[in-house]
């Protein structure tokens, strides 16, 4: 998908105006929510908070404001997710930042951090946590941001997203107490956890071109791809995670609708008991949980 170069209307130039042609250019480009996107990019462009942008409904923008805006609706036009514009997606009611080189967190993954919370233990209890394929960090910090005591190791395979993953933790006040290392999950890997958590890249290649553009033209394919049936990346750790587990230690796997099932029976043959699935807000299964 090409994005359009079409400058805003010329008959918008008020602020309020230019909120409504900017949501009309983003509805014509087939975006999800036209009215939040729009706000959203109006109010980077112009560098207003919420109050500032109604406040501010009357004021006629500058040259350079368009300009900006212009550039920032063309990106959102060609289907770039609204917060690699933006830089930052809220987790976990946390801010992370986010880049072509992570997944955009999404609210559905914040399943896997309850039920990790759920079978944590005590809340001051000394947990060791460790998240494969950290991506943003998002899963990590989120359940370290709850347990003072817990430290974490994050993996991902592209350096790139450790770098992201380290400095979310840095903006989080957590870089004490998380470290994060670039490289392949299976690649000697050792320690013993009380948690392990994995969002694995689950979807069947060739189910990736069908998805919205901001998910099969935007996210990194590494985050996405599961091999043929989807399940690539859940065969290998359910070889890996009972060696990483300690005494008692919980094992919690996002896994992609319709795969629950398969996932906990790759789990229970590879010797993980009390197996259980935990459903998104939308009722979807979207979480495997084991332990050891
Ligand atoms: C679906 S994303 C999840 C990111 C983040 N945990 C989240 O929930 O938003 C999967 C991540 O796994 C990483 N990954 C894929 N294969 C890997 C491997 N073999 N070893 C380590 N990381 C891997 C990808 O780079 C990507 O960041």
């Amino acid at each position: 998908m090409r994005a359009s170069a079409a400058p805003l209307e010329r008959t918008a130039a008020t602020v309020g105006e230019v909120c409504m042609a900017a949501r009309r250019r983003l509805a014509a480009a087939g975006v999800e929510d036209p009215a939040a996107d729009s706000r959203l990019l109006v109010m980077r462009a112009l560098d207003l908070d919420r109050a500032g942008l109604l406040m501010d409904r009357d004021r006629r923008l500058t040259g350079a404001e368009r300009e900006r805006l212009d550039r920032l609706l063309a990106r959102r036009e060609g289907r770039e997710p609204i917060a690699r514009i933006l830089g930052e997606r809220e987790f976990w009611s946390l801010p992370f930042r986010v880049t072509p080189a992570t997944l955009d967190p999404r609210p559905d993954s914040e399943t896997v951090v309850e039920m990790a919370l759920a079978r944590a233990g005590e809340a001051d209890r000394p947990l060791r946590v460790l998240d494969l394929g950290t991506g943003s960090g998002c899963l990590l910090l989120a359940v370290l941001s709850e347990r003072p005591a817990a430290w974490g190791l994050g993996v991902d395979i592209d350096p790139a997203a450790a770098a992201v993953a380290r400095e979310n933790a840095g903006r989080l006040g957590l870089s004490g107490r998380a470290a994060f290392v670039a490289g392949d999950w299976s690649a000697a890997l050792a320690g013993q956890f009380d948690l392990v958590l994995a969002n694995p890249p689950y979807i069947a290649e060739g189910e990736i071109a069908g998805l919205a553009p901001e998910v099969a033209l935007h996210e990194p394919r590494r985050a996405l791809a599961g091999g043929a049936d989807g399940l690539d990346a859940y065969r290998t750790l359910a070889g890996l995670i009972p060696g990483l587990l300690a005494a008692d230690g919980w094992a919690v796997l996002e896994v992609s609708q319709g795969q629950a099932a398969t996932v906990a029976t790759l789990l229970g043959r590879a010797g993980l008991s009390d197996l259980a699935v935990g459903a998104d807000l939308s009722g979807v299964d979207r979480c495997v949980a084991g332990k050891i």
